[in-house]
């Protein structure tokens, strides 16, 4: 959450970041704001509520001139989004101006100690808190430089945050800091870029340093960079080469990054299968798995930790897990799961999945469970976050940056390399026979194929979406590896269409939200032809006595469904277990034209944020 951008070079620093801030509004986007320092040392200081055009039409003309500069898309915690909260922040004398991305939680009683001391603030923020906390600590000593001062100020910080600074009194340098919130630092020739993630550096240099928690770096273009941790022990960066090209953070041609994305899964998950799946050996290939072999032939539990979409992939692997590996397995909402008392310890292999690899309470669970002597796999898209850097082991989804705030080709890819994992780990445990292993192999790598078809159908999900926007309501219903689809369904429709909508077992309708079935209720729900489909008749029958509309995805060449249902949508057949990842894709379609009917802000949806990096 919040997106900082920061610029220290021999460019014009201003479009450099407003560029900058557009790559990571996704991150947050209900205000925005520039500070830049000229040569001769004076600050312009811009802030707007709203998003990163706002700012722009607030600054007109007036653009700040200078080669040293700081910006930030806000996705509020301390106080309503309006212009006074938006950042950067400045120091009481206004000499200090100020970036953060995180939660100060001791906020308060700082705030306290330094209105004793004479401090006073104009905002609700934690933040400015911050910046007031390292210009006091400045006062204190003259000795203490900026870089020195905001190095000592963290010492009594507990929280997050990724911050950068600026000192007006110092042109030419720029102070950054991260605890549990990413900052990445690119090296160019004679000028530096800092941002929370790598896409507003990537088309100016393929060289970035990922600063590491707690500490603080300095960048001079006179003395270079450098860092040291907030207790002062100095570190030798290590510089590594970003593998993105720039065009997969571009729209393509598309209206919306969602569309975008939901229509390059037949090659992320192509991406994803490359150099695993290996047909002519009868076997997978995965590195993460391989080199701890055999911890997980002596595993005796896997637990899965994630929040929002990434759980429910973690859910379609529960069942992926129970059927290949016969390993008793938990599902965890990483929030609830890292305050809990969990029992856990060695023997015990936990598996973080996230899309962005820096959500908070993922990362917090990791830590526990690595704390309480668990082994941890980690499941990310984002190359080099923090879950991806923190995880014993793991394996990248590959799917190439998702922009769009609605996860669609990242869950596609979690799906594949959880079937992934889980194979693997039933032929090393001898849980899968040879035939079952290479029907399976043979069935994912017929998917990216498969969905390529279903995309074909756009304007059969274009007329079904325009039937079905007014609904006030939606159900969702699937059952056995399709029942986390069901959620996943629910979560895309409200989330970007904001139309209220419940994902259910459909088993579980009739013990509470049949109740609400009547001739107004669009009821969602996939009822393929896999060990439950004669169930889920039964299920479409009790909803169409209700008078209940039903929109099915049923397997091609179905004709019973077709007969009950008002809509049904075909994917091709697919064995049980690889059904989901053809099976959520109708519901990201329909939630996309559903959205973009009610003019929907579709890629930046209201309140929401791509990655969560605040509990
Ligand atoms: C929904 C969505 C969110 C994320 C959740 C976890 O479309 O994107 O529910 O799945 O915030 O994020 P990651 O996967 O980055 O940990």
């Amino acid at each position: 959450m919040c997106g900082i951008v920061g610029y220290l070079g021999e460019q014009p620093a201003f479009p450099l970041i407003i560029k900058g801030l557009k790559r990571l509004e996704y991150r947050g986007y209900d205000s925005a704001g520039v500070a830049v320092i000229d040569t001769k040392g004076s600050l312009t200081h811009h802030r707007k509520k709203g998003k990163v055009d706002d700012l722009l039409a607030h600054v007109g003309d007036d653009v700040p001139t200078g080669h040293l500069g700081i910006g930030h898309t806000r996705w509020a915690t301390h106080g309503p989004p309006n212009d006074v909260n938006a950042h950067p922040h400045l120091s009481g004398d206004g000499q200090l101006a100020l970036i953060h991305n995180g939660i100060i939680e001791n906020y308060h009683a700082l705030k306290e100690t330094l209105i004793a001391r004479g401090h006073s603030f104009y905002s609700d923020t934690d933040t400015e808190v911050l910046v007031h906390l390292i210009a006091e600590v400045m006062k204190s000593s003259e000795e203490l430089d900026l870089f020195e001062a905001t190095r000592v100020a963290l010492n009594e910080v507990v929280g997050a945050y990724a911050i950068a600074v600026v000192d007006i009194a110092r042109p030419d340098e720029l102070i950054l800091a991260r605890k549990s919130s990413p900052l990445v630092i690119g090296i160019g020739e004679c000028e530096y870029f800092v941002a929370s993630d790598a896409t507003p550096i990537i088309e100016y240099t393929k060289n970035v340093v990922y600063l590491e928690d707690e500490e603080v770096a300095r960048v001079s273009l006179s003395a270079g960079l450098k860092i040291r941790t907030i207790k002062n022990h100095r570190v030798t960066p290590v510089i590594t080469e970003l593998e993105m090209a720039l065009e997969s953070i571009e729209k393509g041609g598309y209206e919306h990054f969602m569309l975008k994305e939901i229509h390059e899964q037949p090659k992320s998950i192509a991406d994803c299968l490359r150099g695993r799946l290996r047909l002519g050996h009868g076997t997978i290939r995965m590195a993460g798995i391989d080199d701890h072999e055999s911890m997980w032939t002596e595993a005796k539990r896997l637990i899965i930790v994630a929040c929002g979409t990434s759980w429910h992939a973690g859910l379609v692997a529960e069942y992926m897990f129970e059927d290949f590996v016969r390993i008793p397995v938990e599902v965890e909402y990483a929030s609830e799961f890292r305050y809990r008392n969990p029992v856990l310890g060695e023997g015990d292999i936990l598996i973080a999945i996230s899309q962005s690899g820096e959500t908070a309470d993922t990362l917090a669970a990791i830590r526990m469970a690595k704390e309480r002597g668990a082994h941890v796999f980690g499941i990310c898209n984002v190359v080099g976050s923090s879950i991806s850097r923190e995880s014993d082991s793991g394996a990248y989804t590959h799917a190439g940056p998702e922009i769009g705030v609605a996860s669609t080709k990242a869950f596609t890819a979690q799906l594949t390399v959880l079937a992934l994992v889980a194979m693997r780990v039933g032929q090393l445990r001898g849980t899968m026979d040879p035939q079952q292993l290479n029907r399976l192999m043979v069935g994912l790598d017929g998917v990216p194929e498969k969905v390529e078809a279903l995309l074909k159908k756009e304007s059969d999900f274009k007329a079904i979406a325009e039937a079905y926007k007014a609904a006030p309501n939606a159900l969702f219903l699937g059952r056995g590896y399709n029942f986390p689809v069901a959620l996943e369904g629910a979560l895309k429709l409200k989330e970007i269409s904001y139309i209220h909508a419940e994902g259910y077992p459909a088993a579980e309708m009739k013990h509470g939200p049949i109740a609400l079935i009547d001739e107004n209720m669009p009821v969602f729900i996939v009822a393929t032809q896999d060990a439950h489909y004669e169930k889920v008749l039964s299920n479409i029958q009790e909803v169409k006595a209700r008078g209940g509309k039903i929109i099915a995805v049923v397997t091609a060449g179905d004709t019973e469904v077709a007969r009950m249902a008002d809509h049904t949508i075909e994917v091709l057949p697919a064995q049980d277990a690889l059904v989901p990842i053809l099976s959520t894709i109708p519901f990201q379609l329909l939630s996309y034209h559903i959205a973009v009917m009610l003019d929907r802000n579709v890629d930046q949806p209201r309140n929401l944020a791509k990655s969560v990096t605040v509990e």
